[in-house]
């Protein structure tokens, strides 16, 4: 299984957005507003933008002026996060700050004054040091963390094949591999932020926010599976002979609008 056919990371980000979008639980816009200054301009932080994808599905949720602070270690990324102009539920443009950074550094100054901070499809990628580090950081900031679109390494395929178990376990083990010292917490992130918060007395709500990828998804569907299948198959390149086949098939359901895709995921709203 080759992965020369992968996307470059911001046209995979730009790929799975409308999925992202459609898969966030809606339902949180109201319980956040609640929770914010009933006047004022706000300043709201998001951790790991990208290239901004919850800039662009929040701030048209939310009224009133806002400015946003987007963070991320890459600065191609935050470019293409300023790229265009966001409005507020009220029409009003949004003004936004880039820092280029590392996440797991901040501490509550660096949120002072905030009104919310977010990240999205961000959690597995820490360690559960960077985990503790980051929410010791959120949860001392006056203000609420909302968290999306976090992966807990459960999906469905249809229609199902004998394979897919041994591929979601192969990929869930890639995911919690250890790079440069760093053993990455994958599926594992949620269950350590929601205990992280608690540590810190502050209680956390939960909806889900899966992917349900079908026939109009067909593009972001192939691209998902062959990054999945990679993964798995460089975790436990033993799978790689039946992957041959399996990927064949998968790929010409997914050409003809056969394949369907459930990506688990979990929205986490904290504090406040
Ligand atoms: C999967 S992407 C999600 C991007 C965006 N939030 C979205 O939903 O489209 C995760 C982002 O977090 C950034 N990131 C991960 N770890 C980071 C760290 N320690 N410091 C700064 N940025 C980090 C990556 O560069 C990447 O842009």
């Amino acid at each position: 299984m080759s992965t020369d056919v992968l996307l470059s990371f911001a046209a995979w980000l730009r790929l799975r957005e409308a999925a992202d979008a459609a898969a966030r639980a809606d339902g949180l816009v109201e319980v956040v507003r609640r929770r914010l200054p009933a006047a004022g301009p706000i300043v709201l932080h998001d951790l790991g933008s990208g290239t901004g994808s919850m800039l662009r599905w929040l701030a048209p949720r939310l009224p009133g002026p806002q400015h946003w602070i987007l963070y991320d270690r890459d600065p191609e990324l935050l470019a293409h996060a300023t790229a265009e102009t966001v409005t507020s539920a009220d029409g009003a443009p949004v003004s936004v700050a880039t820092r280029c950074t590392d996440l797991t550094r901040l501490t509550a100054a660096d949120f002072a004054g905030a009104a919310l901070v977010t990240a999205s499809a961000l959690l597995d990628m820490f360690t559960a040091e960077e985990v503790e580090r980051v929410v010791a950081a959120c949860a001392a900031a006056d203000a609420p963390t909302l968290l999306m679109i976090s992966v807990t390494g459960r999906v469905r395929l249809t229609p199902a094949h004998p394979l897919d178990a041994q591929v979601e376990a192969a990929f869930n083990e890639h995911q919690r591999r250890t790079v440069d010292g760093r053993r990455l917490l994958g599926p594992d992130a949620v269950d350590a932020t929601v205990a992280a918060f608690a540590r810190h007395g502050v209680a956390v709500q939960t909806w889900a926010s899966p992917w349900r990828l079908g026939a109009a998804q067909g593009e972001l569907a192939a691209e998902w599976f062959r990054g999945w299948l990679a993964a798995a198959c460089e975790q436990r390149p033993e799978l790689a002979v039946p992957a041959a086949g399996y990927a064949r098939r998968r790929l010409a359901d997914a050409a003809a609008g056969r394949l369907g895709v459930v990506v688990e995921h979990l929205d986490l709203l904290a504090g406040g």
